[in-house]
């Protein structure tokens, strides 16, 4: 059941792409436009509340074509099936990566068990307790009902948590949910300093309750909380989300408000498990709920459809083409709503922890280019920071615009000029503006011509949606989560390993032992 293991350069479909390269690679977008008038409606997919138009990026019908070919050659549907079967493809852990179990109500067979009931038993967890803490039944040692939550994670613990319940702010609960993740001591000082030790509920949040950031983290907030409780109080204060019970049970907390989670959940794809308790907390359970049913939607998606209509399959061939082929070093994620201001950061570990790898799925070292680097903001904020480097740089960027057909308060006049920003964006990316156009303007002396042309030919993708929903959110996370997948399969990398943090982790213990804990 082990991953089938294909160099991607020795593909059929790899040499036939480098040919064409050489051939479309200096066509402009205004050509390929030009040529066919049927274009937008080529390359776009439909899905759900997804209106996915890809039209905008430098590929004809046949390079969607040896794509696939490639994706084909990859043993990509054999490897699909393997992820959703519950295979060990994370095989340098030796682990399952099932983030999709927890958002499924089908069968998934884990040693011969069905996991999806350890799943739905959590869930029923999370929901009473989400319950009885945002109704304030919940109480506090001094009988108060809880006012605030604070997350204590990093990384995965922190990050998917973080974003969605600032995403989903529009249908936050009367909870105010605070995180605190970074070892700096002004960091957790800072969320403690306003928080009243009677109303605030602790949720320890680590897979391996290990991590040096929470653990110290942890332990500092529970001093500051014993200042003016007992230990007995602790039982009503804190929660941990791991799958080390040993250590939770060693930490002082209360069996009954330990959740679960498994293994098989890579700490990047785990905000769907325990580790979404605060964003149920946040938003609610049937927020929570919609959020992983809006996932699983996308799973289906994805498992099911072709290649040449799958939207992360083809996300993911289209930043292959251009990691690979043109030769761009990164990716901009370009998220049109103040609401997904943190999903770039979260994308991040997601994308850059997984398949960051130089050693392919044989341990031999890999003379291609694996893992883009993503980075980006949200508009229009960074068309007044970085779209100049974007639109007249001398580097290549790939761009994902996301966008939504409707705001949630409804400021039509706000969301019409966002929304012309979102188109104008990337019209202006993929035309750009040439001498004669500046010419014909008339405004422009004959030395500053120059510096006013855009070349354009700049790609970018439209992520249109309709409206910014627990559900929709819920898929457009799982829609990224997959072109890692798929990415990962094609570059023949492990993707849901990590070792490469371990190395800092270990010389960051060794300095600390040595010069300050002598
Ligand atoms: O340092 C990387 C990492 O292992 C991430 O993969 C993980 O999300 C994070 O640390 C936190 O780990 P834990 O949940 O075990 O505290």
């Amino acid at each position: 059941m082990a991953l089938k293991n294909v160099n991607p350069t020795t593909t059929e479909a790899w040499a036939k792409l480098e040919a064409h390269f050489a051939e479309i690679k200096d066509t402009h977008l205004r050509s390929l436009f030009a040529e066919n008038e049927n274009r937008k409606e080529e390359f776009n997919i439909k899905f759900n509340d997804f209106d996915v138009d890809f039209s905008k990026n430098r590929i004809d019908s046949k390079t969607l074509e040896l794509l696939v070919e490639l994706a084909d050659q990859a043993e990509l549907k054999d490897a699909i099936s393997k992820y959703f079967g519950g295979a060990k493809i994370n095989a340098t852990e030796g682990r399952e990566v099932l983030h999709t179990a927890l958002r499924t109500s089908k069968e998934v067979l884990v040693d011969g068990e069905n996991v999806v009931e350890d799943v739905q038993a959590t869930l029923a967890k999370i929901e009473g307790f989400t319950n009885k803490v945002v109704s304030g039944d919940w109480k506090g040692y001094t009988g108060k009902s809880i006012t605030d939550v604070v997350n204590i994670g990093i990384g995965g613990s922190d990050l998917g948590p973080r974003m969605v319940v600032d995403a989903l702010q529009y249908y936050k609960t009367p909870l105010t949910t605070h995180f605190v993740s970074n070892v700096d001591g002004d960091h957790v000082s800072e969320i403690i300093k306003d928080l009243n030790p009677e109303t605030t509920l602790f949720l320890i949040v680590s897979k391996t309750f290990t991590t040096q950031e929470t653990i110290t983290n942890a332990m500092t907030i529970k001093e500051w909380f014993l200042q003016s409780a007992t230990e007995a109080d602790v039982a009503k204060h804190f929660a941990a989300v791991s799958t080390n019970a040993e250590a939770v049970a060693s930490f002082g907390i209360d069996a009954d408000n330990v959740f679960t989670m498994w293994n098989w959940v890579g700490g990047r794809f785990s905000l769907w498990s325990a580790v979404g308790v605060s964003i149920s907390l946040a938003v609610g359970f049937d927020n929570f709920k919609a959020l992983l049913d809006g996932a699983s939607d996308m799973d289906s998606h994805f498992e099911t459809a072709s290649f040449e209509e799958n939207i992360p399959v083809v996300l993911a061939l289209l930043s292959i083409w251009y990691n690979n082929f043109f030769g761009a070093e990164t990716e901009a994620i370009l998220p049109y709503s103040q609401y997904l201001e943190k999903l770039t950061p979260y994308l991040q570990q997601a994308i850059m922890e997984s398949n960051g790898k130089s050693v392919d799925r044989n341990g031999d070292a890999i003379d291609y280019q694996t893992g883009t680097i993503v980075w980006g903001s949200t508009g229009t904020n960074m068309q007044h920071a970085f779209m100049q480097l974007v639109h007249q740089g001398t580097k290549l960027i790939p761009c994902d615009f996301i966008g939504y057909e409707e705001s949630l308060y409804g400021k039509e006049e706000h969301h019409n000029k966002l929304m012309s920003n979102y188109y104008g964006q990337q019209e202006a990316l993929s035309n750009g503006k040439t001498k004669e156009e500046v010419i014909a303007e008339g405004k422009t002396s004959e030395s500053v011509i120059p510096f006013k042309v855009f070349a354009g030919n700049k790609p970018s993708n439209s992520i249109l949606i309709k409206k910014l929903t627990p559900k929709s959110l819920g898929s457009l996370i799982s829609m990224y989560e997959h072109k890692i997948f798929v990415q990962g399969i094609i570059w023949n990398i492990y993707s849901y390993d990590q070792w490469g943090v371990e190395l800092g982790k270990v010389m960051a213990n060794k300095i600390y032992a040595e010069k300050y804990n002598s």
